[in-house]
Formats: structure tokens, C-alpha cells, sequence
């Protein structure tokens, strides 16, 4: 059998039984692309794909973020990782830039909610694996948004949330240093709306820890709601949690979930690689989306 899949969970999460040289080949690329925006998170066991070979993989779905090229104007954007394999591991001597932002991953998000147009999904492959805990956990909020009441889709369509560096981060690292603050606070803010229209014509939540507070309301409402949201989009029905086995490929879609890590042991040196694939379309809005014939 060429390619075949089975779900993980009844509303997120698939694992694809494919070879390896087929899948570096690209032949199913098309079918894995719709798989992944209908399922949310592929797993593929066994393939242990090379820094090489991830990039190749990557290359057959999309188009692969490559760090030096992605600096943004202010300097500041996220460094992906030279050649388009990031390391990710909280050891400074293996990642010192992007070290310090990692605790921000035990938290809900979505990456790249700073940029007008976020990463479309990631591959990860396990490098060296946590004795204990990490696994990482995948919430769809396609499935969270459709399941709302009409009236409420409907109130939710017309917001709009701005995503900050401090709301992701602070969560995380409540002893932080004032040094520290002011650091994530000098990262741009962005806003976006908090139903995205996709091109396909379905709607997802945008949540994020990054999202800070909801635009035009009262703060306390803009957190309250936003924590109601959270709580919603993260029950465990929308949620596939995955145990971790080296030789695992998974991608996720970055466009319509949430990931989180669980808490790890931090002296296991817990290791992923991971590429990036840049999105393809803005956050949009229902009433700015282009009208339709
Ligand atoms: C990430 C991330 C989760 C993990 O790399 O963006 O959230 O399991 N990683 O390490
Ligand atoms: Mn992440």
C-alpha cells in the first residue's frame, strides 16, 4: 500500500503509513497537504528523517522557511535556523538564540502570530527525547469554532485580538527579570482577527497564549472571554495528545491549531529538529474576505 491513513482521535490527528523514499519522492504530496488541513496533525512512525531529508520532505509541501532570508526589518523576527532546520532544545550551547523562548511552548499557541502571515504548518522529528514528559499536544480549532452557537460565531467574527510577545512569554516565566520584560516588549504587536475565513471557506479560532487582549473592550471582558475561548478549544475532544517515539515525523498545521509541549525534565537535553513551511495566506476576516461568485 502506497499511502493510508487512520485517525488518532475522532476530531484531530492522523498517522500516515507511507515509505520513506515515497514521501521524500513526493508523490502523495497533494494528498498529505488535505489530509493535513482536514486532520490537523500527521504522524508518520519510523522514517527518522535526516536534517536532509526533513528539508526534502518539506520542500514537497511547501515552501520551506529558511532563517537567514526571514530576519524581518526590525531585526527581531525569530531566527528559523540556517539552511531551514531549526534546533529545538532548551540547551544554550545547541540553541542560544532561540533557547530563551522555548518555556512560551508549555503554554497553548500557534507560532508566528507576530507576522501578517503565520507558518502554514511544522515538520518535527525527535532528536533526543525528555526522560520524562514532553509529550506535545494538538487542539483543533477548526472543530472549536463550528461547534459554537450560530449567535455567538457570529459576535466572535466581528473581533479582533492583538498578539504580543510579553502575553506569550510572562505566562511562562512569571520571575522573569524587568531586563527580561522589557525585551519581549520591544517585539512588535500584531493584530489579527479572532475568526480567520479561510480561502478553503472554512473558519477557525485564532487563539494563542500570544493573544493579549481583544480590541475595543473592557480588559477584564477582552481576558475573560479570551480564557472562556482557551478553555473551550482545549477540552479534550478536540485534543490528540502525542507520546513521543524517536524515528517519528509529525507535522502540524499551524493555521487552524493550537500546540502545546508538557512540562519535561530539563537535564535530558530533549532535542527536536524542525522546518518550517511560510504560510500562505493572511489571517482574513469574513467581512474583508474577497466576495465570491
Ligand atoms: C515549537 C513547539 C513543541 C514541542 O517548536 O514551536 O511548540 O513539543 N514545540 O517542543
Ligand atoms: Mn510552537
Amino acid at each position: 500500500m502506497a499511502f493510508s491513513s487512520v485517525d488518532l482521535s475522532p476530531r484531530m490527528g492522523s498517522q500516515v503509513t507511507i515509505d520513506k523514499s515515497v514521501l521524500i519522492g513526493g508523490a502523495h504530496a497533494g494528498e498529505i497537504r488535505a489530509l493535513l488541513d482536514r486532520r490537523g496533525v500527521l504522524l508518520f512512525r519510523g522514517i527518522a528523517p535526516s536534517d536532509g531529508e526533513l528539508r526534502a520532505i518539506a520542500r514537497t509541501l511547501g515552501d520551506l522557511r529558511l532563517g537567514a532570508s526571514k530576519r524581518g526589518a526590525d531585526g527581531k523576527t525569530l531566527n528559523e535556523g540556517e539552511e531551514g532546520v531549526l534546533k529545538v532544545s532548551l540547551d544554550e550551547n545547541v540553541n542560544p538564540e532561540y533557547a530563551r523562548f522555548l518555556p512560551g511552548n508549555h503554554l497553548w499557541h500557534m507560532d508566528g502570530t507576530y507576522e501578517q502571515i503565520p507558518p502554514l504548518a511544522t515538520l518535527f522529528t525527535p532528536f533526543r527525547l525528555s526522560r520524562t514528559g514532553g509529550d506535545t499536544c494538538f487542539a483543533n480549532t477548526y472543530a472549536a469554532f463550528e461547534d459554537l452557537p450560530a449567535d455567538e460565531q457570529a459576535a466572535l467574527e466581528k473581533l479582533r485580538v492583538v498578539h504580543t510577545m510579553p502575553a506569550a512569554l510572562f505566562p511562562a516565566m512569571r520571575g522573569c527579570t524587568p531586563e527580561e520584560f522589557a525585551v519581549w516588549h520591544s517585539y512588535p504587536q500584531r493584530s489579527h482577527p479572532l475568526v480567520w475565513h479561510h480561502r478553503s471557506g472554512r473558519k477557525s479560532l485564532v487563539l494563542s497564549t500570544s493573544g493579549a487582549w481583544v480590541e475595543d473592550m473592557h480588559q477584564a471582558e477582552s481576558h475573560d472571554l479570551l480564557e472562556r475561548l482557551m478553555r473551550h478549544a482545549t477540552q479534550d475532544k478536540y485534543v490528540y495528545r502525542h507520546k513521543w517515539q524517536l524515528g517519528d515525523l509529525v507535522i502540524w498545521d499551524n493555521t487552524g491549531a493550537m500546540h502545546r509541549v508538557l512540562p519535561f525534565d530539563r537535564e535530558s537535553s530533549r532535542e527536536f529538529h524542525r522546518c518550517t513551511l511560510n504560510g500562505e495566506e493572511p489571517i482574513t476576516a469574513a467581512q474583508d474576505a474577497p466576495a465570491t461568485a
